[in-house]
């Protein structure tokens, strides 16, 4: 089986990483986590790398005096590990336009919430506060604005009367790690392509 190699960017706990690892060990995403990095040193996402024998790396955005040389040692890093595919989880960073261009088409995102609806932080409180009857997560290709690329899949959960920020988030978060690594197959399986603002899913 030919394995798209993945690179994984992450800032925190690491769940949506845990289970893209998992989807790819058991065969239904043709798949391979070669490498995560992180800005933040303690980060639950390089443990859970180490754990599974994936090559974790810190970049400490304190060693860079810019974003650009910050994402030109990111693009140095993915390169030297062969990544053909750039899947952001969790990563509370910003990519910029050189980063973009050296993966044109193949960085993805997973966010908290029915998207355009409530993009950018604490998306799960905003979807409350809001008063909205269902929420949800969206996977899409990152372009140069914040949770604004085209959309390859979305999953909506209900709001409970009760909920709390806690969760809603946990009743998303479910649905995060099932659509991260079904949209990282639909990519590997060459069956995405992107129209405008439209992702087409080929069967
Ligand atoms: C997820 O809710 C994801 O949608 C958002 O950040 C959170 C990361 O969680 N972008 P984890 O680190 O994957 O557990």
């Amino acid at each position: 089986m030919v394995r798209l190699t993945v690179g994984v960017l992450a800032s925190g706990r690491g769940s949506n990483l845990r289970s893209i690892i998992r989807a790819t060990a058991e065969g239904r995403v043709p798949a391979r986590v070669v490498v995560v990095i992180s800005n933040v040193s303690t980060a639950g996402a390089l443990e859970i790398a180490r754990e599974n024998g994936i090559e974790a790396v810190c970049v400490d955005p304190k060693n860079h005096p810019d974003r650009r040389t910050y994402d030109a040692a990111l693009v140095e890093v993915l390169r030297s590990h062969g990544v053909e595919l750039v899947a952001l989880a969790g990563y509370m960073r910003l990519v910029g336009p050189a980063f973009l261009e050296a993966f044109p088409g193949r960085v993805l995102n997973i966010h908290p919430s029915l998207l355009p609806a409530f993009p950018g932080l604490n998306a799960q409180k905003k979807a409350l506060e809001h008063g909205v009857k269902v929420a949800g997560c969206s996977v899409f290709f990152v372009d140069e604005g914040t949770d604004t690329g085209p959309i390859i899949i979305q999953a909506a959960v209900p709001v409970h009367e009760d909920d709390t920020v806690e969760t809603l988030s946990d009743r998303i978060l479910a649905e995060e790690h099932r659509i991260y690594p079904e949209a990282i197959r639909l990519f590997a399986e060459g069956r995405l392509r992107v129209e405008g603002r439209r992702v087409r899913v080929s069967r």
